[in-house]
């Protein structure tokens, strides 16, 4: 293919070889880059899209420099402080905070949604005693795309808010079951009069034999904690979830992509991590031998919960865990704080680092996270799960607005190869 020279124009008036610059409502514009390949014969090269905007979307916005986060344009700090989970979850869904009507009757559905079908709680029976929470929330949302045949027409609006309804009535008794078969106990049915997180926390915490009653205390905790996790526009996850669903799959698969996407350590595995790390530390005098390895090129540790690809300031949602530790420590009476104590030295040691300083890395939401929900009596195995109930509103929501994008295409990316040029098969005797 012939190679012509390209040059870039502001705006869509140019010539139409030339590649055209679009604005966002906020945010760096981007270069329009679809019909490079065809007019000039180059692909552009990324890994890990550092500098590419996969797709346009109207949901989520963050400003990495200046330490902003916005759900459909209002910021985290105001729904932290005046809404709840199941109201934003209306917001990332319609775009607009809803009435009092339209958030009763929303919270109504998911509420009243909220059991699995009897044969899919027996898919845990097959699980290892010790599986990981991850693998089985994962396979068992997978294996949603089993059921519900008769409201899985992706084109109909109606089953894609069915399906959106469910997901995010099913996601906490999915994952508490998948709690109870690694610990033994039986499990326990979900009860429509509680409010989302408390249902959580007794779908959790309860055992038949004697009552339970769920801490308010906990369950807010839990809910403000949900509100910050809901979404983070393009993420490695939600990005999975985009690319799966954009081949038409089933929504219940392209969401198990995401929840798998979602386990590793660079994302929302870190939560896990960062509790191991800093049970590891153990101790304020060890923080510095731990830093000098993060900082040791040649050893692969990392300063879990630190860093950042978008945020380069600091991550808003760290400064309101870290000052919800404080508040739920002392709220739910915990003296024994040394975790949290340590965290906060390492913070304090590693903002006064150069090393950290130089390349703008921030403790992120992962860094206290696991404290809250270690006081709230959650194992560290659980930690990505409570990751994954909260952020599936956000999945669902990128997968629902990319679907009804009447120009949706197939996500497929190109590659720079480097491999060997062609040749000749040759014989086994012939080979080196
Ligand atoms: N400890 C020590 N060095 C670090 C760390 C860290 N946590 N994070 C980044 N760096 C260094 C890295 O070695 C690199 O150095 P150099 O330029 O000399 O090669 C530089 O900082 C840039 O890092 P990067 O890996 O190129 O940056 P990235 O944008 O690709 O990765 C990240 C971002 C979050 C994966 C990374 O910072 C990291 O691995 N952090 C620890 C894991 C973590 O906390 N993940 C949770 C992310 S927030 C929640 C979520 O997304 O789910």
């Amino acid at each position: 293919m012939s190679q012509k020279p390209f040059q870039l124009v502001d705006g869509n008036s140019g010539d139409a070889s030339d590649l055209s610059v679009k604005e966002g409502t906020i945010g760096p514009a981007v270069m329009d880059v679809t019909r490079l390949y065809k007019e000039h014969g180059v692909f552009t090269f990324d890994p890990g899209f550092v500098s590419t905007a996969s797709c346009e979307s109207q949901i989520t916005f963050i400003d990495g420099e200046k330490g902003i986060l916005l759900y459909r344009g209002y910021p985290v700090e105001q729904l932290a402080k005046n809404s709840n989970y199941l109201e934003v979850c209306y917001l990332l869904l319609a775009g607009e905070l809803p009435n009092a009507q339209q958030r009763e009757t929303f919270a109504h559905s998911i509420l009243h949604h909220t059991m699995i079908n009897e044969t899919l709680l027996r898919f845990f029976n097959g699980f290892h005693y010790n599986a990981h929470p991850m693998a089985m929330v994962s396979g068992v949302v997978g294996s949603m795309s089993a059921f519900y045949h008769d409201s899985m027409d992706i084109k109909n609006p109606e089953h894609r808010e069915i399906f959106a309804h469910r997901i995010i009535a099913k996601m906490p008794t999915i994952s508490a079951a998948a709690y109870k078969h690694s610990t033994g106990q039986p499990f326990v049915y979900p009860r429509n009069d509680l409010d989302y997180c408390s249902n959580l926390m007794h779908m959790f915490f309860a055992v038949p034999c004697e009552a339970y009653e769920v801490d308010p205390i906990a369950a807010e905790a839990l809910d403000l904690l949900f509100i910050l996790h809901a979404d983070h526009e393009q993420n490695c996850s939600t990005s999975t979830v985009r690319l799966a669903g954009s081949s038409g799959t089933n929504p219940y698969a392209a969401i198990a992509a995401g929840v798998s996407a979602l386990w590793g350590p660079a994302h929302g595995g870190a939560n896990e991590a960062v509790l191991k790390m800093l049970e590891q530390i153990g101790t304020p005098d060890a923080i510095p031998k731990y830093i000098a390895k993060a900082k040791d090129k040649d050893d692969p540790f990392r300063l879990m919960g630190f860093g950042h690809r978008v945020y380069k300031n600091f991550d808003p949602r760290a400064k309101i865990i870290r000052e919800m530790c404080h508040k739920v420590l002392d709220k739910l009476g915990r003296t024994d704080t040394p975790l949290f104590e340590l965290a906060l030295r390492l913070e304090e040691i590693a903002l006064q680092d150069d090393y950290f300083v130089g390349k703008k890395l921030y403790p992120n939401v992962d860094f206290y996270s696991g404290i809250i929900y270690k006081a709230l009596g959650i194992p560290k195995s659980m930690f990505t799960v409570m990751f994954a109930i909260a952020r599936s509103v956000g999945w669902v929501a990128h997968w629902q607005e990319m679907i009804a994008d009447p120009d949706r295409k197939i996500g497929r990316p190109r590659q720079l190869y480097t491999g060997p040029d062609r040749r000749d098969y040759l014989d086994i005797d012939k080979r080196a």
